[in-house]
């Protein structure tokens, strides 16, 4: 007789990146074992008139980030959770090792942080914050232990990389199929504008924009896909932000090359309007790169559809507007920056994306769970519905609402950038291998139950 099953998910329509069927899913050892209508009695979620989406993946966040004597504000345990009532069953992380330090004591020492902490599964991105002889050998082994994509700064004292450096880091991953996720921006352009706003007396949030335009962004963009092409390496463009980019990347694919690019549900859903708020108030609204003038949101939403992004992720890094952001008050460049979004990016994703016709389902799966699974090198186990994948699931009853309120999420930050927005769509429950970890909005499951990825290489790497 065939083993029982553990949980049956049962009357929802699931839904993939490449289909929606009604179809009842049977869960044995956190693994899905079958799918189908006719499956033997075992505990029942009920998901009638529901959605059962995989799990989703956020391939992008910054937990307990350190940044000089502060550090981000949600850590490994309180961002896992509120990625888990955001209906997130993976993230990925980054390691913290600064400049010179040892990759692989990073890596050692950022596990060491999230172990027995996290909610749920998360991977780490390797942080290349220098292209020296010896950290780029480190990458071989690192890549062999599972850690298959690298992040690479542009941009940030003490983190970014020059165009040497960059050549060397693209050439370094390629050869490992390492996936390298680059942060773009002219650094010394950011530095000269800041340093001539400022001059100017012009200290407030509000010209934080003005301090880092899309050319500082596309430019960066622009040659980090031109170093890339000098080495033949594919390139994940993190937080696309604007048209310019989307050119760049149109041109960079039209001779030939690999580019997976992201973008995040603040550039979607805001725009540089938010810094006409009054005086600091504004400051909830600085992150790197900036929110653009109304326009690029809607370019960037059909470069979702249109398969020319492929990724939403958060670029989560809370810090709460009445403490560290307070920093900020003297000079707008003092802001720390980044905004909170791991518990709300599939709320907006579904609400503005699905229920306004700008993404369809399949879309939606694949920019929130599919293909950042297949950058982190996790798909199939993690990203969709199929026989033998993780029993990752995300419940959601279109017929219901999500109100974002600071207060009623479990993100640990002081504001959320979309306070008093009701969008449609609402998450009933989140399951992560095989085990209910979220019923309407309430943590279930257990602090530490998470488990740390190792992963395969990216098939874009
Ligand atoms: O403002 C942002 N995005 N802060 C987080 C660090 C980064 O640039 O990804
Ligand atoms: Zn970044």
């Amino acid at each position: 007789m065939a083993q029982p099953l553990d949980l049956i998910v049962r009357n929802g329509v699931v839904v993939t990146a490449a289909d929606t069927r009604r179809l009842d899913v049977g869960v044995r050892d956190g693994v899905v074992v079958a799918l189908g209508t006719n499956l033997p009695e075992a505990p029942v979620l009920d998901a009638s008139g529901c959605y059962v989406f995989p799990g989703f993946v956020d391939p992008h966040v910054h937990l307990q980030l350190r940044v000089g004597d502060i550090v981000s504000t949600d850590d490994f345990e309180t961002g896992t959770v509120a990625a888990a009532c955001g209906g997130v069953t993976t993230l990925a992380d980054f390691t913290g090792n600064a400049r010179g330090d040892d990759l692989a004591e990073g890596v050692r020492a950022r596990w060491a942080e999230a172990e027995g902490r996290i909610a749920v599964d998360l991977a780490l991105h390797l942080t290349l914050t220098d292209a020296s002889e010896t950290t780029l050998a480190a990458l071989p082994a690192l890549a062999a232990a599972g850690h298959t994509s690298a992040k690479l700064y542009m941009t940030y004292a003490g983190l970014r990389l020059d165009d040497g450096e960059m050549l060397r880091a693209l050439a370094a991953c390629h050869a490992q199929r390492i996936l390298p996720l680059v942060h773009a921006e002219n650094h010394d352009a950011v530095a000269y504008l800041t340093a001539r706003l400022l001059a100017a007396g012009h200290s407030e949030p509000r010209y934080h924009p003005a301090s880092r335009p899309p050319l500082v962004e596309s430019e960066a963009a622009q040659r980090a896909l031109a170093l890339a092409a000098m080495v033949d390496a594919p390139v994940y463009l993190a937080h696309v932000t604007c048209r310019e980019t989307l050119a760049a990347i149109a041109q960079a694919r039209a001779r030939g090359q690999q580019v997976v690019a992201e973008t995040c549900p603040q550039y979607l859903a805001l725009s540089s309007a938010c810094f006409d708020a009054p005086g600091f108030e504004a400051a909830k609204y600085v992150c790197t790169p900036p929110l653009r003038p109304a326009g690029h949101g809607d370019a960037l939403w059909t470069a979702l559809a249109e398969d020319e992004l492929q990724i939403v992720s958060t670029d989560h890094c809370p810090w709460n507007h009445e403490v560290e952001k307070q920093r900020g008050r003297d000079a707008f460049s003092q802001i720390p920056n980044g905004l909170p979004g791991v518990e709300t990016r599939i709320p907006l994703l579904y609400g503005l994306g699905v229920a306004q016709a700008r993404l369809s389902l399949q879309r939606f799966v694949a920019v929130a769970a599919s293909e950042p699974a297949r950058a982190l090198g996790l798909f199939p186990r993690k990203g969709t519905i199929a026989v033998g994948s993780d029993a990752d699931l995300a419940i959601l009853d279109p017929r219901g609402t999500t109100t974002m309120q600071a207060a009623g999420l479990h993100q640990r930050v002081d504001y959320t950038p979309f306070e008093g927005w009701t969008v449609p769509g609402r998450l009933v429950a989140t399951v992560s291998r095989g085990e209910v970890i979220v019923r309407e909005g309430q943590f279930l499951g257990r602090r530490g139950r998470g488990r740390l990825l190792c992963r395969q290489p990216s098939p874009w790497a």
